[in-house]
Parts: C-alpha cells; sequence; structure tokens
C-alpha cells in the first residue's frame, strides 16, 4: 500500500502530476472522494494542516473523523494498563473502517510502525524531519509564481528542520538553488548534506550553505523562513534563540535581495522573532497564497492516494515513500 510519509522516493513528474490535479480540483466539485473517510490524528496542535485538508476532503466529497491520538497512538508507550491497546491493534481496527490516516506525530518512527501494521495509506501530516504536505504547497506556490519551467533561487534562513528539509530536497528535485543560512550548531549534518549535494547533481540544481544570510538572499527569487523553535523542541528554547538572532528576516535583510523577490514562511509565523511585520506583510510575502496552497494541494494527494473503486485500490503513480533512503528516514 502507498503512503505518503516523505517527498524522498517522488520522482519530479510524479509530483507534477499531483501538482496538476490540485490545479484541475482546485474549483472543480469533483466528488472524487466520495464514500471515503480519512481518519485524522494529531499528537501536536495544527490550524493550517487540519483545516486546511478537511476542507479540501471535504470539497471533493470524502469525510474526516477524528481519533484521538491519545486512543490510536498512546500504545506506542507499550506500558500494560497505561495505554489502551497496541499499535497493531489499533492500526489493524482503523484499516477496517477508513481509507486513509492522515497523522501529525512527534517522531517519525511512528509514522513508520503505523505503515507497517496497516492496509490503508499513511499521509504525513508532519513530523519531527518531514513535513511533505507543507513542501508540496510552497512549490505550488513558487510554480504560481515564475511558472514550471524557470530555474529558481531560494534562500531558507533560520533553522535546519522538518520544513527546510522538505522543501529542500524537492526543490533539489526540480534542479532549483537553495541557499541555507543558519547557525552551524543547528545546521545540517553531514548525511543531510551528502544528501542534498547528490539530489544536485542527480536533478541539476544547487545546494549552498553560505555563511551571511545577506550573502544567501543575493540573487534569490525567494527568501523562506520558519520558527526557530518547533513543535516538541520547547524546552530548548533558552539554548536556542540565542543563536538565531542575526537570522532574523527583517527589512534590512529583505533589501539586500530584488525587487521581485518574495518573502515565504509555513506559518505559524512568530512576528518580531524570526521574521518582522514589515516583511511578513509586505506585497511581496506570500504566506497566505502558501496557506491557501495547503488546501489546494490536499486535493491531489488524497485524490491520488484514494482515487478508484474500494479502498485505494488505484495506485499512485509514485513508489512507496516508507522504505529506508539515503536521507535517514
Ligand atoms: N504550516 C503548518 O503546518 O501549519 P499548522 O501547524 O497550523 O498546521
Ligand atoms: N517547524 C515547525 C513547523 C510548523 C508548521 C514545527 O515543526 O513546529
Amino acid at each position: 500500500m502507498s503512503n505518503f510519509l516523505t517527498i524522498s522516493d517522488y520522482e519530479p513528474d510524479e509530483i507534477q502530476n499531483i501538482l496538476d490535479l490540485s490545479s484541475e480540483l482546485q474549483t472543480a466539485a469533483e466528488p472524487v472522494l466520495a464514500g471515503k473517510n480519512i481518519a485524522f490524528v494529531f499528537e501536536k496542535p495544527s490550524l493550517r494542516t487540519k483545516v486546511g485538508t478537511e476542507a479540501a476532503i471535504n470539497h471533493l466529497g470524502g469525510n474526516v473523523i477524528h481519533i484521538d491520538a491519545d486512543i490510536l497512538l498512546s500504545s506506542g508507550k507499550a506500558i500494560p494498563f497505561t495505554s489502551r491497546e497496541s499499535l497493531k491493534d489499533a492500526m489493524k481496527n482503523v484499516s477496517l473502517w477508513c481509507d486513509a490516516v492522515f497523522a501529525r506525530v512527534y517522531s517519525h518512527q511512528t509514522l513508520k510502525n503505523m505503515a507497517g501494521y496497516s492496509s490503508i495509506p499513511i499521509i504525513n501530516a508532519l513530523c519531527d524531519k518531514h513535513h511533505p504536505m507543507q513542501a508540496l504547497a510552497d512549490l505550488h506556490t513558487l510554480q504560481q509564481q515564475f511558472g514550471k519551467d524557470k530555474k529558481l533561487t531560494l534562500a531558507f534562513v533560520g533553522d535546519a528542520n522538518n520544513v527546510a528539509f522538505s522543501l529542500t530536497e524537492l526543490l533539489l528535485k526540480f534542479g532549483h538553488t537553495v541557499n541555507f543560512s543558519g547557525p552551524e550548531q543547528y545546521s545540517w549534518t553531514d548525511d543531510k548534506l551528502s544528501y542534498f549535494a547528490l539530489l544536485a547533481v542527480q536533478y541539476g540544481g544547487e545546494f549552498n550553505t553560505v555563511t551571511e544570510p545577506s550573502k544567501a538572499v543575493e540573487n534569490s527569487d525567494a527568501i523562506y523562513t520558519d520558527t526557530f523553535i518547533s513543535m516538541g523542541e520547547e524546552h530548548l528554547y533558552e539554548e536556542k534563540i540565542k543563536h538565531f538572532e542575526p537570522y532574523q528576516v527583517n527589512e534590512e535583510l529583505f533589501s539586500k535581495a530584488g525587487e521581485h523577490t518574495g518573502f515565504m514562511h509555513c506559518l505559524p509565523a512568530h512576528r518580531g522573532v524570526e521574521v518582522t511585520d514589515a516583511v511578513i506583510d509586505h506585497p511581496n510575502s506570500w504566506v497566505y497564497k502558501q496557506a491557501e496552497n495547503r488546501m489546494i494541494v490536499s486535493k491531489g494527494v488524497f485524490a491520488t492516494l484514494l482515487d478508484g473503486e474500494g479502498k485505494a485500490t488505484k495506485k499512485p503513480s509514485v513508489p512507496h515513500l516508507d522504505k529506508e533512503s539515503v536521507n535517514g528516514t
């Protein structure tokens, strides 16, 4: 059964098919998910991913069933009488009633365990390492701005986190250039750098780590940042935050880029921390377009995974996404 856990195993044409289908389904009220039940389980808070995706599923005629994370996933603790049941039993049951599970979890391993026990697709709604649904929306946003053919340069300024990882691998697969600038102690590990270098060679893009954020944003078509402290890292706030001050995307940094350069952020933003009001509210800020595209690309993903008769009988044109690969997933 096909899952959507990471960007890693998708080829560019397969991703483009999803994005093109998303455009087709953007306004069409086609009930391609009629009769499908999609379980949502969220270990962490969410606005865009939860509401945007549920709205997309509703537009396509599907149903969402929310399952309390304590009911479905507490079994990961495997301590008798402190959790209800094993993850295996829980996932095998959900597979009997539902057509897919959309899950936001702390650990990527939880998604892999869920996929191992289920006979329906598992879709990653964000984990510690990846945010593939966000990356699809971001590429869709860039294609809306620049078309599909132009080779772009995106400067990612800030934390080497889940959002940065999925976005970087996706852009490299499309032959774009990514300039990364962030504090050395929170930058990419060597295995990730090797993976990015490999993707750059394979698909004709470029990945650069740039010490000075002002250099990273020069000649960029878009500047992207995300929170410096991700969900689950709150205890690291004091330790981390002091290293990130030079990486705030403010008017001064934004002015080093071109007139056409856009600002991107997956949201939620911490105004005054990683980005200033002047930048996020700038006419070149695309943050609300990105948020709108979260709903739109969800249509393409769920329609691809669940189209057909019965339970996800029509395989998407993408290979399995849950296998171990060079990116350490
Ligand atoms: N960008 C994003 O995933 O937002 P939420 O955390 O609100 O879902
Ligand atoms: N990096 C952030 C993204 C939130 C959408 C986090 O994981 O909290």
